[in-house]
């Protein structure tokens, strides 16, 4: 089994891609931010724990982390393979991860700071069925989601405030892990920074 991991600051387009890129892998999406978002709303154990890192901007804490993923990765959809979004986020991550499953590609999607901040402040999704939208960029089409239950849903954590400590965090944390697999020859440099279209192309090339 191999894997993909999706890597770049919060809001460089992460779930935007995978979404399209799992159309054509057909490997499944595994984002950490929605798996504990989900625990979250459910109110376990891990919810309870992760909620006060989410809502700072901090990261939650690596062993939490790795036992979501120890656990996700057992499911049958996993064993030819899952496309990481947001996973791994720090060296302790990468190293766990390199225990449970072979890396093939690290797609790296980079976007300057400055960027960020609006793509996140005007993020929203579908409730329904979690397609990414934004209000200037990527709006929802005029007759809705095409799920056909469109539901609009914002993130408690994209406010201004939050996306900078969010991006502290990557910046101190999980950025060092570039060079972790740029020295393993899997690291593959894509410009965040254009159309969505451009991007995924370019996305499919690298793991061609
Ligand atoms: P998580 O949910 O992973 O959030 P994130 O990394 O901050 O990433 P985002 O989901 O915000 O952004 P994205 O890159 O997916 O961008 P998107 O496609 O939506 O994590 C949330 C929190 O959970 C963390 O802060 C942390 O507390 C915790 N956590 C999660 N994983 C963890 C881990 N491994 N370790 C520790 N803690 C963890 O796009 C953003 C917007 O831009 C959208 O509106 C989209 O429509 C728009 N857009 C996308 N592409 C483009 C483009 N090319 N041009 C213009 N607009 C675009």
């Amino acid at each position: 089994m191999s894997s993909i991991v999706l890597f770049g600051p919060p809001g460089a387009g992460k779930g935007t891609q995978a979404e399209r890129i799992t159309d054509t892998t057909g490997l499944p999406q595994i984002s950490t931010g929605d798996m504990l978002r989900a625990a979250v709303k459910a109110g376990t154990e891990t919810g309870k724990l992760a909620k006060s890192f989410m809502e700072a901007g901090q990261l939650v804490p690596d062993e939490v982390i790795i036992d979501l993923i120890k656990e996700r990765i057992t499911l049958p959809d996993a064993k030819d393979g899952v496309m990481f979004d947001g996973f791994p986020r720090t060296v302790p991550q990468a190293e766990a991860l390199a225990t449970i499953t072979e890396v093939s590609h690290v797609i790296a999607i980079e976007v300057p700071d400055e960027r960020i901040v609006e793509r996140i402040c005007g993020r929203y999704s579908c409730a329904a069925c979690g397609s990414v939208y934004h209000d200037t960029f990527n709006p929802v089409p005029s007759e809705g989601c095409a799920c056909g239950q469109w539901q609009e849903k914002r993130r408690a954590d994209d406010n201004e405030a939050t996306v900078t400590s969010r991006l502290q965090a990557y910046h101190e944390q999980t950025s060092p892990l570039a060079a972790w697999y740029r020295s393993r020859g899997i690291f593959h440099q894509i410009d965040g920074d254009r159309e969505i279209d451009a991007i995924t192309a370019d996305i499919l090339a690298a793991l061609n």
